[in-house]
């Protein structure tokens, strides 16, 4: 029997101004999307990046949808995306009713691997989607070569990389658009909540007017665009203006607990974690591969963890595996570090409050079910 307490995956930690801010939003009655914590969001969050605009939308995936339609991305068009990454990073091409091209990524970083980019590469190409999975900066500065050879765009995908550099600059101001999420166990949280930022005043524009019906912006229910409601709340903007005035404070944390758990699997050489590149990852969620492991087996050490009362989950399926993605040309390519890397992911217990005997608890409670697992 384990009478510990139970160790989640992730939880929100709510440690600053959130309830002062989210009551004031109550009691000025400023609950929807009008309201000075939007401007104030927008504002820092552009200020923290070094960038010129900031739009806040509702959630992630559609600050992703945003940034396509924004982009004119459209039916006929391609866009690349990893195969391996959170399903709403290929999801959004398809809302554009355009296809996007399911790419391989390198099993060393996990992220989409720029020769496998350039393989699928077609005349229809018009953007591509670089994921800094986990936390993790993609290779940007050869996407960035590729993107301006074939004149594509670049959206990064940051829903799980606030705060990670790449050669010195942030991620979301590499490209074209960065996108943002806020979901409950992201790096900052506003509930459910996205960011789009952008140097481009253009795309900016389009984005705030898309954001809001694609109502004209000085001429009251007249509309210019066919747009959409995917504004951000005043209440989920005062909560995501306290978790930012914390970020470096949520960043250390991170960092300390990824040092924990990396000093805890030392020697474990079967266990590999992500391959950086002149960068500054961010630890969204603590994860590793553990080499040689089956699907089979890495669900067997899920199970074992969870006798324990420890939280895991396994790592994104590729999508070129979902059903609604097996027809229609989206992967053209076998994509063997997807499935690698798919079927031997494990992700651990991360977020502000674990502790080290947590940590060690949770390293040790893995390595004595991989000594059972792993030869069987
Ligand atoms: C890589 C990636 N892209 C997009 C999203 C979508 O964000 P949201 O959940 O806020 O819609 C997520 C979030 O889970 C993600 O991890």
């Amino acid at each position: 029997m384990n009478d510990r307490k139970k160790i989640n995956i992730a939880q929100p930690s709510f440690l600053g101004n959130e309830k002062k801010y989210l009551l004031d939003t109550i009691e000025s009655g400023w609950i929807s999307s009008i309201g000075p914590y939007i401007e104030k969001f927008e504002n820092e969050f552009a200020r923290y990046h070094g960038v010129k605009h900031a739009i806040a939308t509702h959630n992630g995936t559609i600050a992703l949808h945003l940034a396509l339609v924004a982009a004119g991305i459209k039916s006929e068009d391609e866009v690349i995306v990893p195969d391996f990454t959170f399903v709403a990073t290929a999801n959004s091409v398809r809302y554009c009713n355009a296809t996007p091209v399911l790419t391989d990524v390198d099993p060393g970083d996990w992220n989409i691997a720029p020769e496998s980019i350039k393989a699928n590469i077609t005349s229809k190409s018009k953007a591509i989607i670089p994921v800094h999975l986990y936390g993790n900066p993609a290779r940007m500065d050869e996407i960035r070569d590729i993107a301006k050879q074939h004149k594509l765009l670049i959206i990064e995908d940051c829903a799980e990389a606030l705060g990670a550099k790449y050669n010195g600059e942030r991620v979301g101001i590499m490209g074209d658009i960065g996108c943002f999420s806020f979901f409950g166990n992201k790096i900052i949280t506003t509930g459910e909540g996205g960011m789009c930022i952008t140097n481009n005043d253009e795309l900016a524009e389009r984005m705030r007017i898309l954001r809001d019906h694609g109502m004209n912006r000085t001429k009251k229910y007249w509309y210019d665009l066919l747009g959409f409601n995917y504004r951000m709340t005043n209440m989920q903007a005062a909560v995501g203006v306290a978790q930012l005035e914390q970020l470096d404070d949520l960043l250390k944390t991170r960092d300390d607990i990824y040092l924990s758990y990396q000093n805890a699997f030392k020697d474990s050489p079967g266990i590999l974690l992500q391959e950086t590149h002149h960068q500054r990852s961010v630890n969204w969620i603590f994860t590793i591969r553990m080499q040689g492991l089956s699907e089979a087996q890495r669900d067997a050490v899920m199970a074992d963890l969870k006798v324990k009362n420890i939280d895991s989950r396994p790592v994104f399926y590729p999508i070129h595996k979902m059903d609604f993605y097996q027809n229609g040309g989206f992967c053209r390519m076998i994509p063997s570090g997807s499935n690698l890397v798919s079927q031997e992911g494990i992700s651990l217990p991360t977020y502000i409050g674990l502790d080290q005997s947590d940590i060690r608890f949770i390293a040790e409670t893995l390595k004595e079910s991989l000594a059972i697992h792993v030869n069987k």
